[in-house]
């Protein structure tokens, strides 16, 4: 439950812009190396200056892992990711969220009871053991139960080769929480749809499953808004109008828009495929569209395009303003940890195996 202490002060909405961000940099500089902010690619464009670091998930959790010398890390993402940061830093390091609503709604799809149960339930149906695969956009809690039982985390940069070699053991798979990143890695590694089923956590059960299919991976179903929005009939218009286009979305969209497209990655490799091709390729992108538009900003001799310029960007990520990144400097340097994300010992010390296997397999 979110606390009345961990919503913002009326005084900072109150503030002008030039005043927080004047603010933002005297704090920025009192703090020297004691402090690092972190954004994820789909922050809104006022906070990227601010930022020490920008990158994909995968980027983000290694960077907070080997900065030893900040005491303060502000996670300019969403909650599943400050969590993260906080596993993997060290006692003396404390991580903080600048808004607490910023969560991410798949991650929420799937709570650690819904996958005790239908971990029961899909173990009785399976002759061999199943792994837990969990995207790294999942609870701490979800985390812990992938740990405690012989499971690993990815995220959309490394999917591709962890799910290779947990396959090459011949063991059924459970990847969670979303199903199109399981089906987009699954399927480009030659596993067949009709050896996937998607589970559902509510009904408790396996749908479309074919009982003379042997199943390899099993999805739970669960997906990302922002990602729905993308579709084939944008991307053949888009194709129509102008030749020699190529497209990249990322692999949160749905099968088909993956298939209809050139290429799909992570946020990251979106950013290196559009800055290593050469000035005046046509692109068309399917992510964010805050990304999208610093991508078009940024790379002016390039020819970029959203597939759906008019998609709704991330809620919970556009949470986030320079008036929560001011609050949380300000709350920091009284002492006080309202915005602070901390993760039990617990929990840590579950998940902490799930993320260890992620970093040794990809
Ligand atoms: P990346 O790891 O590719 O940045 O993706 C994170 C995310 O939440 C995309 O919706
Ligand atoms: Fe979660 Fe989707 Fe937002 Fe990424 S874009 S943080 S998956 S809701």
């Amino acid at each position: 439950m979110i606390t009345k202490e961990q919503l913002i002060p009326k005084k900072y909405l109150e503030m002008s812009e030039s005043a927080i961000k004047e603010s933002i940099f005297i704090k920025k500089e009192e703090f020297g190396d004691s402090l690092t902010i972190l954004a994820h690619h789909y922050q809104k464009d006022e906070i990227i200056p601010f930022a020490d670091a920008v990158g994909d998930s995968l980027e983000l959790a290694k960077i907070a892992q080997g900065n030893k010398k900040a005491k303060h890390i502000i996670f300019c993402g969403v909650h599943f990711m400050a969590e993260t940061a906080d596993m993997l830093t060290r006692s003396y390091q404390k991580v903080y969220l600048p808004d607490a609503l910023a969560g991410c709604s798949m991650a929420d799809m799937a709570t650690r009871r819904q996958l005790e149960i239908g971990w029961e339930k899909l173990s009785s149906q399976f002759s061999k053991p199943i792994i837990p695969i969990t995207y790294i956009n999942s609870t701490a809690e979800v985390k812990a139960f992938v740990g405690e039982h012989g499971g690993v985390i990815v995220t959309s940069s490394n999917a591709e080769t962890i799910l290779k070699r947990i396959l090459s053991q011949n063991y059924p798979v459970l990847f969670l929480p979303d199903q199109h990143l399981g089906r987009n890695t699954s399927y480009h590694l030659g596993v067949e749809l009709e050896e996937m089923a998607v589970w559902n956590p509510r009904k408790e059960q396996l749908l479309n499953y074919d009982e003379s299919a042997k199943l390899k991976v099993v999805l739970w179903q669960g997906r990302c808004c922002v990602h729905q929005q993308y579709s084939v009939k944008q991307i053949e218009e888009l194709r129509e109008k102008i030749p020699n286009l190529k497209v990249i979305v990322h692999p949160e969209c749905p099968l088909e828009v993956v298939l209809a497209s050139d290429l799909y990655g992570s946020t990251k490799k979106i950013v290196d495929e559009v800055a290593n091709s050469p000035q005046g390729t046509y692109w068309a992108i399917g992510t964010d569209n805050n990304l999208v538009n610093r991508i078009i900003h940024n790379f002016p001799n390039h020819n970029i395009i959203s597939i759906n310029s008019s998609a709704f960007s991330c809620i919970t990520m556009n949470r986030i303003h320079l008036a929560h990144l001011l609050w949380t400097l300000d709350e920091i340097q009284l002492g006080k940890d309202t915005q602070r994300i901390r993760v039990d010992p617990r929990t840590t010390t579950s998940a902490l195996k799930a993320l260890d296997r992620m970093f040794t397999f990809g």
